[in-house]
């Protein structure tokens, strides 16, 4: 399970980190609340702090870091029975992790659609209009296009409930870098049977972890590339970790990560 803080150190802000946090960085676009940037009603009122936003989250900016290239070792290593994210970055993806193994449980930047017709809205179109500080709309039928992000109050994509078939069967849950304060991803953690070790690694201890413990829960507090870091030597993957990223990284080209 991932959230926001597996991100920031390749320079995406999280919601909530106090004072560095999008959400505490939002005053010039003066909303009524800051979760409003991600509330339909909002957005068809006032459509252009979203996409504000989502020029600066373009995600041909930012790099995977080696968090996600852990994950991408743990697929290799066919250890990864899924990976559930909530973030929209789409840096699992860029780090090699396949569809299939991947839940993106708040939607993803990938693709758009129309608001009006819902016909899809290739995503060069989408990125052109955004990256020009325009609102896209639709060729067809000149509704306002909007990226597949989950926006509060919407329904999560159905590949969510892939959470059924994998949670009952894990035999480890991670969950890295995420306050566990946004509902129904939080409650993901509770499914997982009372035998699992359940490892969040995290700069505070937060949701499940703090008010309803479990025997087998394991807490790695900081940063969360130094958790992994620690989590590798253990594992006697270094080695391969560092192969792995220099190889991704010579595909990617030089870039902030
Ligand atoms: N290392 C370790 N932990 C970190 C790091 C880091 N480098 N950076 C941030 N964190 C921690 C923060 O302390 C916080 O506990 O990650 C967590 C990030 O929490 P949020 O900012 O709330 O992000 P997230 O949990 O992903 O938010 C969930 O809220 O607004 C919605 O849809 C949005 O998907 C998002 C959802
Ligand atoms: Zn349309």
């Amino acid at each position: 399970m991932a959230g926001a803080g597996i991100s920031t150190p390749s320079g995406i802000p999280d919601f909530r980190s106090p004072g560095s946090g999008l959400y505490s960085n939002l005053k010039q676009y003066n909303l009524p609340y800051p979760e409003a940037i991600f509330e339909l009603t909002f957005f068809f009122q006032n459509p252009k702090p979203f996409f504000t936003l989502a020029k600066e989250l373009y995600p041909g900016n930012f790099k995977p870091n080696m968090t996600h290239y852990f994950l991408r070792l743990l697929h290799d290593k066919g250890l990864l029975l899924r990976l559930y994210t909530q973030n929209i970055d789409g840096l699992e993806r860029v780090s090699g992790i396949p569809a299939s193994k991947l839940v993106e449980a708040h939607g993803t930047f990938a693709s758009a659609t129309c608001t009006v017709c819902l016909r899809a809205c290739p995503g060069e179109d989408f990125w052109a209009a955004v990256l020009a500080d325009r609102v896209p709309c639709c060729r067809v039928c000149t509704g306002i296009v909007k990226p597949d992000v989950v926006f509060f109050g919407e329904p999560l994509p159905e590949r969510f409930l892939l959470h059924v078939v994998d949670f009952p069967v894990a035999d480890l849950l991670l969950v890295l870098g995420t306050s566990l304060e946004v509902e129904p991803f939080a409650s993901l953690s509770e499914y997982v049977r009372h035998s699992v070790p359940r490892v969040l690694i995290n700069q505070a201890v937060v949701g499940t972890f703090a008010w309803q413990p479990r025997g087998r829960d394991v807490v790695q507090l900081g940063d969360v590339v130094h958790g992994v870091e620690k989590l590798v030597t253990l594992l006697g993957w270094t080695e391969e970790m560092q192969d792995l990223m220099r190889r991704e990284r010579e595909k990617l080209g030089a870039g902030k990560s």
